[in-house]
Protein backbone atom coordinates (compact mmCIF):
# COMPACT_ATOMS: atom_id res chain seq x y z
CA UNK A 1 0.00 0.00 0.00
CA UNK A 2 1.49 3.46 -1.39
CA UNK A 3 2.12 6.76 1.61
CA UNK A 4 1.37 9.60 0.47
CA UNK A 5 4.09 11.79 1.13
CA UNK A 6 3.86 15.85 -0.06
CA UNK A 7 5.67 16.54 -3.72
CA UNK A 8 5.68 13.31 -3.96
CA UNK A 9 2.63 11.26 -3.91
CA UNK A 10 0.78 11.51 -7.04
CA UNK A 11 3.57 12.64 -9.36
CA UNK A 12 4.86 10.89 -12.72
CA UNK A 13 8.20 9.70 -12.85
CA UNK A 14 9.41 8.67 -16.04
CA UNK A 15 12.54 6.86 -14.55
CA UNK A 16 15.89 5.82 -17.45
CA UNK A 17 17.69 2.80 -16.57
CA UNK A 18 14.98 1.27 -14.42
CA UNK A 19 16.31 -2.39 -14.25
CA UNK A 20 18.68 -2.16 -12.49
CA UNK A 21 20.84 -0.35 -9.68
CA UNK A 22 20.09 3.13 -9.00
CA UNK A 23 16.89 3.25 -11.42
CA UNK A 24 15.26 0.24 -10.12
CA UNK A 25 15.83 1.15 -6.39
CA UNK A 26 14.59 4.49 -7.12
CA UNK A 27 11.25 3.65 -8.80
CA UNK A 28 10.24 1.13 -5.36
CA UNK A 29 11.33 3.62 -3.20
CA UNK A 30 9.41 6.74 -4.70
CA UNK A 31 6.19 3.86 -5.46
CA UNK A 32 6.30 3.54 -1.78
CA UNK A 33 5.85 7.25 -1.28
CA UNK A 34 2.75 7.36 -3.25
CA UNK A 35 4.17 8.28 -6.64
CA UNK A 36 3.51 6.38 -9.95
CA UNK A 37 6.29 5.37 -12.05
CA UNK A 38 7.25 4.99 -15.76
CA UNK A 39 9.74 2.53 -16.33
CA UNK A 40 12.20 2.70 -19.17
CA UNK A 41 15.29 0.10 -19.88
CA UNK A 42 16.17 -2.35 -22.86
CA UNK A 43 15.97 -5.42 -20.56
CA UNK A 44 12.12 -5.71 -20.87
CA UNK A 45 11.76 -8.79 -18.45
CA UNK A 46 12.99 -6.64 -15.56
CA UNK A 47 11.44 -3.38 -15.77
CA UNK A 48 8.14 -5.88 -16.38
CA UNK A 49 8.83 -8.01 -13.04
CA UNK A 50 9.28 -4.56 -11.26
CA UNK A 51 6.19 -2.94 -12.64
CA UNK A 52 4.35 -6.10 -11.54
CA UNK A 53 5.71 -6.28 -8.03
CA UNK A 54 5.09 -2.19 -7.61
CA UNK A 55 1.14 -3.04 -8.98
CA UNK A 56 1.08 -5.71 -6.59
CA UNK A 57 2.14 -3.50 -3.41
CA UNK A 58 -0.84 -1.37 -4.57
CA UNK A 59 1.15 1.23 -6.42
CA UNK A 60 1.47 2.71 -9.62
CA UNK A 61 3.78 1.73 -12.52
CA UNK A 62 3.92 1.03 -16.17
CA UNK A 63 6.82 -0.53 -17.89
CA UNK A 64 7.79 0.68 -22.05
CA UNK A 65 11.16 -1.04 -23.27
CA UNK A 66 13.32 1.37 -24.27
CA UNK A 67 16.79 2.03 -25.59
CA UNK A 68 18.14 5.66 -24.40
CA UNK A 69 20.14 5.77 -27.75
CA UNK A 70 17.23 6.29 -29.70
CA UNK A 71 15.04 9.35 -29.69
CA UNK A 72 12.08 7.80 -31.10
CA UNK A 73 12.03 5.51 -28.64
CA UNK A 74 12.50 7.55 -25.75
CA UNK A 75 10.01 10.12 -26.92
CA UNK A 76 7.48 7.16 -27.06
CA UNK A 77 8.62 6.35 -22.96
CA UNK A 78 7.54 10.00 -21.94
CA UNK A 79 4.64 9.74 -24.47
CA UNK A 80 3.15 6.72 -23.13
CA UNK A 81 3.60 8.36 -19.43
CA UNK A 82 1.35 11.39 -20.36
CA UNK A 83 -0.89 9.09 -22.37
CA UNK A 84 -1.74 7.10 -19.43
CA UNK A 85 -1.30 9.02 -16.77
CA UNK A 86 -2.21 12.45 -18.38
CA UNK A 87 1.13 14.38 -17.40
CA UNK A 88 4.91 14.02 -16.49
CA UNK A 89 5.92 15.63 -13.83
CA UNK A 90 9.49 14.19 -13.08
CA UNK A 91 11.58 13.28 -16.19
CA UNK A 92 14.71 11.34 -14.16
CA UNK A 93 17.53 10.51 -16.69
CA UNK A 94 19.59 8.36 -15.08
CA UNK A 95 20.99 5.36 -17.77
CA UNK A 96 24.60 5.20 -18.11
CA UNK A 97 27.47 2.68 -18.14
CA UNK A 98 31.12 3.37 -17.17
CA UNK A 99 33.46 1.11 -19.29
CA UNK A 100 36.92 2.61 -17.94
CA UNK A 101 39.64 2.28 -19.28
CA UNK A 102 42.73 4.12 -20.41
CA UNK A 103 42.72 6.22 -23.51
CA UNK A 104 45.95 4.27 -25.03
CA UNK A 105 43.88 1.07 -24.86
CA UNK A 106 41.64 3.18 -27.75
CA UNK A 107 38.38 1.35 -26.73
CA UNK A 108 36.76 3.13 -29.44
CA UNK A 109 33.45 1.01 -29.21
CA UNK A 110 33.35 1.85 -25.28
CA UNK A 111 33.78 5.73 -25.76
CA UNK A 112 30.93 5.98 -28.66
CA UNK A 113 28.70 3.66 -26.24
CA UNK A 114 29.31 6.21 -23.21
CA UNK A 115 29.00 8.93 -25.38
CA UNK A 116 25.42 7.80 -26.58
CA UNK A 117 23.83 6.55 -23.53
CA UNK A 118 24.92 9.11 -21.15
CA UNK A 119 25.16 12.20 -23.43
CA UNK A 120 23.11 12.01 -26.17
CA UNK A 121 20.63 9.76 -23.88
CA UNK A 122 20.19 12.68 -21.14
CA UNK A 123 19.71 15.10 -24.37
CA UNK A 124 16.91 13.09 -25.78
CA UNK A 125 15.48 12.85 -22.35
CA UNK A 126 14.94 16.27 -22.42
CA UNK A 127 13.91 16.66 -26.04
CA UNK A 128 10.97 14.13 -25.59
CA UNK A 129 10.09 15.77 -21.78
CA UNK A 130 10.16 19.36 -21.99
CA UNK A 131 6.91 20.52 -24.52
CA UNK A 132 4.90 18.31 -21.91
CA UNK A 133 6.56 20.05 -19.22
CA UNK A 134 6.22 23.61 -21.35
CA UNK A 135 2.45 22.81 -22.32
CA UNK A 136 2.01 21.96 -18.08
CA UNK A 137 4.10 24.67 -17.00
CA UNK A 138 5.74 22.32 -14.22
CA UNK A 139 8.19 19.81 -14.16
CA UNK A 140 11.13 18.51 -12.47
CA UNK A 141 14.33 17.12 -14.22
CA UNK A 142 15.96 14.75 -12.36
CA UNK A 143 19.75 13.91 -14.46
CA UNK A 144 22.63 11.88 -12.68
CA UNK A 145 26.19 12.62 -13.18
CA UNK A 146 28.90 11.67 -10.76
CA UNK A 147 31.58 12.33 -8.24
CA UNK A 148 33.29 11.36 -11.89
CA UNK A 149 31.49 15.09 -13.39
CA UNK A 150 33.68 17.06 -10.64
CA UNK A 151 37.10 14.84 -10.62
CA UNK A 152 38.92 13.06 -13.33
CA UNK A 153 41.09 10.02 -12.76
CA UNK A 154 43.70 7.27 -14.87
CA UNK A 155 41.17 5.23 -17.07
CA UNK A 156 37.91 7.37 -16.27
CA UNK A 157 38.06 10.07 -19.14
CA UNK A 158 35.55 9.30 -21.39
CA UNK A 159 33.19 8.72 -18.36
CA UNK A 160 34.20 11.89 -16.37
CA UNK A 161 33.79 13.86 -19.76
CA UNK A 162 30.15 12.61 -20.20
CA UNK A 163 29.35 12.90 -16.63
CA UNK A 164 31.28 16.80 -16.52
CA UNK A 165 28.73 17.19 -19.84
CA UNK A 166 25.89 16.35 -17.91
CA UNK A 167 26.44 19.14 -14.84
CA UNK A 168 26.86 21.57 -17.74
CA UNK A 169 23.72 20.28 -19.90
CA UNK A 170 21.63 20.50 -17.03
CA UNK A 171 22.84 23.85 -15.72
CA UNK A 172 22.24 25.71 -19.40
CA UNK A 173 18.53 23.77 -19.55
CA UNK A 174 18.20 25.44 -15.43
CA UNK A 175 18.65 28.62 -17.03
CA UNK A 176 16.97 28.49 -20.42
CA UNK A 177 13.18 26.84 -18.65
CA UNK A 178 12.77 28.82 -15.06
CA UNK A 179 10.32 30.61 -17.40
CA UNK A 180 8.12 27.27 -17.54
CA UNK A 181 8.25 26.85 -13.80
CA UNK A 182 10.24 23.59 -14.42
CA UNK A 183 12.99 22.28 -11.76
CA UNK A 184 16.44 20.90 -12.99
CA UNK A 185 18.62 18.81 -10.32
CA UNK A 186 22.09 17.10 -10.86
CA UNK A 187 22.98 14.40 -8.51
CA UNK A 188 26.59 13.27 -8.39
CA UNK A 189 27.19 10.02 -6.30
CA UNK A 190 30.02 8.27 -5.04
CA UNK A 191 30.18 4.60 -5.01
CA UNK A 192 26.49 2.62 -5.02
CA UNK A 193 26.56 -0.80 -5.02
CA UNK A 194 24.91 -1.57 -8.50
CA UNK A 195 25.81 -3.32 -11.62
CA UNK A 196 27.80 -0.64 -12.86
CA UNK A 197 30.84 -1.46 -13.12
CA UNK A 198 29.56 -4.87 -14.97
CA UNK A 199 29.84 -2.18 -17.92
CA UNK A 200 33.45 -2.69 -17.76
CA UNK A 201 35.35 -4.46 -20.85
CA UNK A 202 39.01 -4.67 -19.38
CA UNK A 203 39.37 -7.24 -17.12
CA UNK A 204 42.28 -5.83 -15.20
CA UNK A 205 40.36 -2.15 -14.72
CA UNK A 206 37.29 -4.14 -13.56
CA UNK A 207 39.13 -5.50 -11.17
CA UNK A 208 40.67 -2.06 -9.78
CA UNK A 209 37.13 -0.79 -9.85
CA UNK A 210 35.48 -3.77 -8.24
CA UNK A 211 37.76 -3.67 -5.24
CA UNK A 212 36.69 -0.22 -4.62
CA UNK A 213 33.34 -0.88 -4.85
CA UNK A 214 33.44 -3.75 -2.34
CA UNK A 215 35.41 -1.37 0.10
CA UNK A 216 33.00 1.66 -0.45
CA UNK A 217 29.79 0.99 -1.97
CA UNK A 218 26.49 2.16 -0.32
CA UNK A 219 23.43 0.45 -0.49
CA UNK A 220 21.59 1.76 -4.22
CA UNK A 221 18.46 3.19 -1.75
CA UNK A 222 20.70 6.35 -0.59
CA UNK A 223 20.27 7.57 -4.01
CA UNK A 224 16.60 6.94 -3.76
CA UNK A 225 16.68 8.90 -0.69
CA UNK A 226 18.24 11.75 -2.23
CA UNK A 227 15.81 11.69 -5.31
CA UNK A 228 12.57 12.28 -2.81
CA UNK A 229 14.49 15.01 -1.04
CA UNK A 230 14.76 17.00 -4.11
CA UNK A 231 11.02 16.34 -4.82
CA UNK A 232 9.74 16.71 -2.45
CA UNK A 233 10.95 20.51 -1.68
CA UNK A 234 7.97 22.97 -2.19
CA UNK A 235 7.74 23.49 -6.15
CA UNK A 236 9.10 27.47 -5.36
CA UNK A 237 12.49 25.71 -4.33
CA UNK A 238 15.11 24.28 -7.34
CA UNK A 239 17.61 21.80 -5.59
CA UNK A 240 20.27 22.29 -8.46
CA UNK A 241 23.07 19.85 -7.47
CA UNK A 242 23.77 17.30 -4.45
CA UNK A 243 27.06 15.50 -4.54
CA UNK A 244 27.40 12.56 -1.85
CA UNK A 245 30.07 10.12 -1.55
CA UNK A 246 30.23 7.30 1.03
CA UNK A 247 31.64 8.91 4.16
CA UNK A 248 34.55 6.76 4.02
CA UNK A 249 35.39 7.05 0.19
CA UNK A 250 38.45 9.29 -0.10
CA UNK A 251 38.23 9.71 -3.60
N1 LIG B 1 26.74 3.11 -9.02
C1 LIG B 1 27.54 4.13 -8.84
O1 LIG B 1 28.50 4.06 -8.07
C2 LIG B 1 27.30 5.42 -9.58
C3 LIG B 1 28.01 6.55 -9.16
C4 LIG B 1 27.82 7.74 -9.84
C5 LIG B 1 26.93 7.80 -10.89
N2 LIG B 1 26.26 6.68 -11.28
C6 LIG B 1 25.34 6.78 -12.42
O2 LIG B 1 24.09 6.25 -12.04
C7 LIG B 1 23.38 5.88 -13.21
C8 LIG B 1 22.74 4.51 -12.98
O3 LIG B 1 23.74 3.52 -12.93
P1 LIG B 1 23.74 2.33 -11.88
O4 LIG B 1 24.85 2.57 -10.95
O5 LIG B 1 22.39 2.09 -11.36
O6 LIG B 1 24.23 1.11 -12.84
P2 LIG B 1 23.48 -0.18 -13.38
O7 LIG B 1 22.99 -1.02 -12.26
O8 LIG B 1 24.42 -0.79 -14.36
O9 LIG B 1 22.23 0.44 -14.15
C9 LIG B 1 22.38 1.09 -15.38
C10 LIG B 1 21.01 1.22 -16.00
O10 LIG B 1 21.17 1.92 -17.25
C11 LIG B 1 20.45 1.21 -18.22
N3 LIG B 1 20.99 1.38 -19.56
C12 LIG B 1 22.25 1.17 -19.99
N4 LIG B 1 22.31 1.38 -21.34
C13 LIG B 1 21.06 1.73 -21.72
C14 LIG B 1 20.46 2.06 -22.97
N5 LIG B 1 21.17 2.08 -24.11
N6 LIG B 1 19.13 2.35 -22.99
C15 LIG B 1 18.40 2.33 -21.86
N7 LIG B 1 18.91 2.03 -20.67
C16 LIG B 1 20.23 1.73 -20.60
C17 LIG B 1 20.49 -0.25 -17.80
O11 LIG B 1 19.36 -0.92 -18.33
P3 LIG B 1 19.38 -1.98 -19.56
O12 LIG B 1 20.74 -2.61 -19.59
O13 LIG B 1 18.28 -2.94 -19.19
O14 LIG B 1 19.06 -1.16 -20.76
C18 LIG B 1 20.37 -0.12 -16.29
O15 LIG B 1 19.02 -0.08 -15.92
C19 LIG B 1 24.37 5.94 -14.35
O16 LIG B 1 24.17 7.11 -15.08
C20 LIG B 1 25.72 5.98 -13.64
O17 LIG B 1 26.70 6.60 -14.42
C21 LIG B 1 26.41 5.51 -10.63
Amino acid sequence: MSSHTPGISGKVVVITGASSGLGEATARHLSALGATVVLGARRADRIDALTAEIVKAGGNAIAVATDVTDAVQVQRLVDAAVERFGRIDVMLNNAGLMPHSPLERRKIADWDRTIDVNIKGVLYGIAAALPHMQRQNSGHFINVSSVAGHKVRPAGAVYSATKTAVRVISEGLRQEVKRWNIRTTIISPGSLATELPQSITEPDIAKNVGDFYQEYALPADSFARVVAFAMSQPEDVDINEILFRPTRQDL
